[in-house]
């Protein structure tokens, strides 16, 4: 499937197109390392929040165990500042199975698509490292955007409502990251813009698999949820937004 046919359903998907605004700002040489800085943190936050969901939901006590041990050593280089990044690499694997919970009503199919994407995250983030490397551009802690925040704060708070409406913004969080990988690619540099495009193929997926979880999941049609979460994600993405990151609104027109 060529990249353009991948990027259709998403971009009906998303309620609105990024900004050429935040396109523009994006590539000034003076954002460049705040946005592959935000990229590695995005990357390892989408591993994150989907071991969250697995561990919460899903697996049994020893499976999610394994998991956090899977984790480990990116947290460590991130948060501690400990450990070769090159031996990431070979660090990126689950060592025990993990079983679903005995009272789990949502089972292997969470379990197997959240390992497969957390795989991959873990991947792009040390993808991103290289580039960084590359690029010589220097780990320093950022603070994160208003973006996740800002849809999270809407998710319900019963069950199975608040899966649901987590699965969704995780949907909207991996088809923004698509649509903004494809919108930047022609204008960086052509390393950072093929793996960017490379990017794209696994981000689709991932936003058709929370898609489908959370139908799944879900008593009843997800159709006037996914409405509701897309329009607070249009309105992150179109409203005024002074702390320029992969994800942040509309760029301060006064710089
Ligand atoms: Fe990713
Ligand atoms: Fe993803």
């Amino acid at each position: 499937m060529s990249y353009s046919e991948l990027l259709k359903p998403i971009n009906s998907f998303l309620q609105c197109a990024t900004p050429q605004e935040w396109i523009e700002e994006a590539i000034k040489p003076e954002n460049f390392s705040m946005l592959l800085l935000d990229h590695l943190i995005c990357e390892l936050k989408a591993a994150q929040s989907a071991m969250f969901l697995i561990r919460k939901y899903a697996v049994d006590k020893s499976g999610g165990n394994a998991l956090l041990d899977w984790l480990q050593p990116f947290e460590q280089l991130i948060y501690k500042r400990e450990g070769n990044w090159r031996e990431l690499a070979a660090k990126n694997k689950l060592t025990k199975s993990v079983i679903p919970k005995s009272d789990s009503p949502y089972g292997q199919d969470l379990i197997d698509k959240m390992v497969l994407l957390i795989k991959e995250e873990l991947h792009h983030f040390y993808q991103v490292l290289e580039m960084m490397d590359h690029y010589g551009v220097e780990y320093k802690s950022i603070t994160p955007s208003r973006y996740a925040k800002g849809m999270l704060k809407h998710v319900k708070t019963h069950e199975p409502e608040t899966l649901v409406d987590k699965l969704i913004c995780g949907a909207y969080i991996e088809a923004r990251s698509c649509e903004r990988f494809a919108e930047l690619a022609p204008h960086v540099d052509k390393r950072l813009g093929d793996f960017y495009i490379s990017l794209l193929r696994s981000e689709a997926r991932h936003y058709q698999d929370y898609l489908e979880l959370a139908q799944s999941i879900a008593p009843a049609s997800i159709k006037a949820k996914v409405e509701h979460f897309g329009k607070i994600e249009a309105d992150l993405i179109t409203s005024p937004d002074a702390d320029f990151k992969f994800h942040s609104g509309m760029p301060n027109q006064a710089k």
